[in-house]
């Protein structure tokens, strides 16, 4: 980051000394005001719940316009990485910097493939869960206790755990995601076949049998890839910062890409794909097309508690640039497996319709994102709705993992400790409990 010429300067009313502070620019995107020395020079905290106008980091890796509409993964445009790349390209460019050359990206697909088995004794660690658990506390579980598998990985500290455990991590999640499915239907588990490329290998151990040959749809495994680097990154989301707050404790990488999971589970954060399928099906029961309206008026009453979800983003004040992608993918999807009069389909165009002309969403720029779409080309492929944010999380952990390493190699790295404004009770005294 780059010291600017301008300073910021705050002044208070009750006639305290004002104070300077510098402001730092970045390649593109906001300045930051520096208010470190803040508590310092005047005994004041910030106050900024949510994260409204707080950067806590400084960061290369994604950038955002959410006025433009526009996702940079490393300068890269999204809809350039979706068309001309494929996952293993973007793992690569999340974590290295730079796009691979021919033989980096063999090595790297080679690398990431020799480390797709997970340790045979997870099994019977997965086999502790009832079979009717949601996925995400599956998956949650299963993270966290790789760091009880993979002991040459544990050190955050050490640039070359990181980087073993940052393979083992986006080799194994597909594994592990597949795992929780086949145990949940009570299917034997399928090994990682390591012919098949990343997303064909997921879908392999998702949908194959040991009794018959599986033949991996080109058309489905290309739209699993282009949903893994639609997701792979977001710069500071609620998952991401999770992930970087609890890495910052020192604890080892198994256990902060777990914290990640827990936080992306949240239906106003990664959960939105599985609510928003529920939600058009919840619409579908109600009567279909012919409800939507009345939907809507619910969704613009304030009492009601109802939400359009996939629509609304806290950066996207425009079109989510991964939504139009989606959107692209969908029909494709739709198309090839003989869908394109799926009701669900048709409704979520209804709504979009309605949204995009509507005062309410106009006036609050109200766009869909990613998850609008995401779920019905999941959906299509064949995938239960409540695995829907595994995949994402399997899709995010790469940028987790890039994240969680440039924060532990910045030199400015310190453990996350917010401050608070506190409203509670003084200090007070215990009575005896014959007197409360
Ligand atoms: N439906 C109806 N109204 C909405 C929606 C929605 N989906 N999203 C926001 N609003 C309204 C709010 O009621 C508020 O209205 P007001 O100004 O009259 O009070 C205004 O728009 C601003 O909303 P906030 O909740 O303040 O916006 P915030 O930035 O905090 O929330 C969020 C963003 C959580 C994504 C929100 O838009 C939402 O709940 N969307 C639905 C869930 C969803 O799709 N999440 C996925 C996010 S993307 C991702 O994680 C991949």
């Amino acid at each position: 980051m780059k010291l600017s010429d301008n300073k910021a300067t705050l002044s208070f009313s009750d006639g305290s000394p004002s104070i300077e502070m510098p402001v730092y620019s970045g390649s593109v995107g906001p300045d930051v005001v520096d208010i470190r020395k803040l508590y310092g020079q005047t005994g004041m905290f910030t106050y900024d719940p949510g994260f409204l106008s707080t950067a806590a980091c400084q960061s290369t890796i994604t950038y955002i316009d959410g006025d433009k509409g526009e996702l940079l993964y490393r300068g890269y445009p999204i809809e350039q990485l979706a068309t001309k790349c494929d996952y293993m390209d973007t793992c690569y460019l999340l974590l290295n910097g730079e796009l691979p050359n021919a033989q980096q990206k063999k090595d790297f697909d080679y690398l990431v493939t020799s480390h797709t088995m997970v340790n045979e004794q997870m099994q019977y660690f997965l086999r502790g869960f009832r079979r009717d658990a949601h996925p995400m506390a599956v998956l949650t579980g299963l993270v966290g206790g790789m760091s009880a598998f993979y002991h040459d990985s544990t050190d955050i500290t050490n640039p070359e755990h990181r980087h073993i455990a940052a393979i083992r991590l986006i080799a194994k999640m597909p594994t592990l995601v597949a795992m929780a499915y086949k145990y949940k239907i009570g299917q034997p588990y399928i090994y990682p076949k390591n012919s098949l490329n990343y997303a064909g290998n997921f879908l392999h151990m998702m949908f194959a049998t040991p009794c018959e040959e599986y033949k991996v749809n080109p058309v489905l495994e290309r739209a699993l890839d282009r949903i893994f680097i639609l997701h792979a990154d977001h710069e500071q989301n609620a998952s991401t910062s999770t992930v970087r707050l609890c890495g910052s404790s020192g604890t080892n990488p198994f256990a902060a890409i777990a914290a990640g999971v827990a936080c992306l589970w949240g239906p106003a954060h990664g959960g939105a794909n599985e609510a928003c399928l529920n939600m058009l099906e919840d619409i579908q029961r109600m009567g279909g097309l012919a409800k939507v309206g009345e939907f809507m008026e619910q969704v613009k009453d304030k009492n009601s508690g109802v939400r359009l979800m996939g629509f609304g983003h806290r950066v996207y004040k425009n079109y989510d640039p991964r939504a139009k992608l989606m959107q692209e993918t969908c029909k494709e999807v739709l198309q090839e497996m003989g869908l394109e009069n799926d009701p669900l389909f048709k409704l979520a165009m209804a709504l979009e319709k309605i949204a995009l002309e509507d005062d309410y969403f106009v006036s609050r720029k109200l766009y869909p994102n990613v998850d609008f779409y995401s779920g019905i080309v999941q959906r299509a492929i064949g995938i239960p709705v409540n695995l829907f944010t595994g995949i994402f999380a399997l899709a995010r952990t790469s940028g987790w993992i890039a994240q969680l390493n440039e924060m532990m190699g910045d030199p400015e790295y310190k453990i996350g400790r917010p401050r608070q404004l506190f409203t509670g009770p003084v200090a007070r005294t215990v009575k005896a409990i014959a007197d409360r």
